[in-house]
């Protein structure tokens, strides 16, 4: 069975060598070594609808990359509004930053249906489709209304919020009532599933049948729970053989027996960035002899920046980041490097593994594979310790770190100190916990999981959970 997956961004390694957040660079893995078809936007624009969009396909690996270019207008409206003004915000809790207008779902549509019609131009009678995240709720319908009777299945890489915040979304019924077209619909977490399933009952309509199935009128969806997880062992190799190249070397000596504190992320309000650098500014007040033992490098790549709410946190961290450098360093000590860059993932792993923390504490994140890379990137004998937000997917599954509610800014700061000054046996025991953890479900078993389930649940009407939730 020839498979195609769709996502709206699509990686192709830059010159660089890094890739576009957690999404792109899970698909693109797996991609390589299953021989799929991976379909998604070119960045490239046609001036209006045409009935077919042109699309680009090459070689990746054992697959193939398909791109489309699409009508520029209703791409805008489609990726700066209805995805990132309205869903992005919607889904991660914050119906403050919600700016909605008639025609982002107006354009929405538009994007979903041209997707649509590339899938279905391409999809054989035995074809699997898998659709990505939020930028595709409405794709299984279209495809549906094209004929496309196989198996479709759905995976949401964002948190999945309550529905209290969910129905602050004009027209949340027309976008997600969609989502009854996919025979499986796939969470990261079982929290993101229940609070799916009682969206789906009291907001759509749909009927339980047994824990983890819906019946949407005459369609049957399965629920199922797909923590994604990452290629541990090319970030431990990666760690290992780049931990003595120049860049490493350069800070190393940088640090003169220092310690480095490290944070990756997307410029996102979702991060927890504000109240990342308040911590680590009461840690340096609360203890003022660490200012010239510790430093603090945040990686931090602008993204969506034609959405005003990113323009604002990003001119908000940057004075921030100012401030604390101007209150706490000294001529020949950086307490904060803030920087707004990418960075390939082999240098990232050796930055993982210089670092002494890891802190990773999103007000609200799907799963955050960052965590997950910092683990696997360390030294077993000397490994370093994650802190880690409760409200990040992957605290689920790696509740051995130093879990923290990164709304308090002092329980942050005082786990920014014990994370730095724990005994050598403590950090390898929570190591070795969540390293075994993340070895039993790597991207190779979360791809193929989902995959094999998906195709189960097209053959039976009534198939059995990939993982039952009470
Ligand atoms: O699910 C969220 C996600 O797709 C991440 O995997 C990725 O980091 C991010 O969104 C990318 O967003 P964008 O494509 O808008 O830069």
């Amino acid at each position: 069975m020839d498979t195609i997956l769709v996502s709206n961004r699509v990686a192709e390694p830059s010159r660089t060598g890094a890739v576009p957040g957690g999404l792109a660079a899970v698909l693109l893995s797996a991609v390589k070594t299953s021989g799929a078809t991976w379909v998604g936007a070119s960045g490239k624009f046609a001036p209006a609808e045409e009935a077919r969009m042109p699309t680009h396909s090459k070689k990746l690996g054992a697959g193939t990359l398909t791109t489309v270019d699409f009508p520029v207008t209703d791409y805008r409206r489609f990726y700066n509004g209805m995805a990132n003004s309205a869903l992005w915000p919607i889904l991660h809790y914050r119906a403050d930053l919600l700016r909605y207008e008639p025609e982002f779902v107006a354009s929405y549509r538009v994007i979903n249906e041209i997707m649509a019609n590339v899938v279905a131009d391409r999809a054989g009678p035995d074809t699997l489709v898998w659709v990505h995240d939020y930028h595709y709720f409405m794709l299984g319908e279209f495809l549906r209304q094209r004929g496309f009777t196989g198996p479709i299945g759905f995976f949401l890489h964002t948190p999945f919020p309550t529905k209290s915040v969910l129905i602050c979304l004009p027209e949340h019924r027309t976008v997600l009532k969609a989502l009854s077209a996919y025979d499986l619909i796939g969470f990261q977490t079982d929290e993101d599933l229940l609070r799916f399933r009682d969206y789906a009952i009291t907001k759509l309509s749909a009927t339980m049948v047994g824990q983890t199935e819906l019946q949407f009128g005459d369609r049957r969806v399965k629920l199922g729970i797909f923590p994604v997880g990452i290629n541990v062992e090319f970030f431990a190799e990666a760690a290992r053989e780049n931990i003595d190249s120049n860049k490493s070397n350069r800070i190393k000596r940088g640090l003169h027996h220092g310690k480095l504190v490290i944070g990756v992320d997307r410029l996102d309000y979702s991060k927890g960035l504000p109240e990342r650098f308040a911590a680590y500014e009461r840690f340096l007040t609360i203890y003022p002899d660490e200012r010239k033992r510790v430093s603090f490098l945040q990686i931090t790549p602008p993204t969506r920046s034609a959405v005003e709410s990113y323009r604002r946190i990003r001119a908000e961290l940057a004075s921030h980041a100012g401030d604390i450098n101007a209150r706490f360093g000294d001529v020949d000590w950086m307490v904060l490097r803030y920087i707004n860059e990418s960075f390939p993932p082999d240098q990232l792993a050796a930055l993982y593994r210089i670092s002494k923390v890891g802190c990773v504490t999103p007000l609200r994140d799907g799963m955050n594979l960052v965590a997950k890379e910092y683990i696997a990137s360390q030294d077993p004998e000397d490994p370093g310790v994650l802190v880690l937000s409760k409200f990040a997917g992957a605290a689920k599954e790696l509740n051995a770190a130093l879990v923290v509610n990164p709304y308090d800014i002092g329980e942050l700061a005082q786990a920014l100190y014990r994370a730095l000054y724990m005994e050598r046996a403590e950090r390898i025991e929570r190591w070795s916990a969540m390293m075994k953890t993340l070895r039993g479900g790597n991207i190779v078993r979360w791809y193929e999981g989902f995959i094999d389930t998906l195709r189960e649940s097209a053959v039976s009407p009534a198939p059995v959970a990939s993982r039952s939730v009470a």
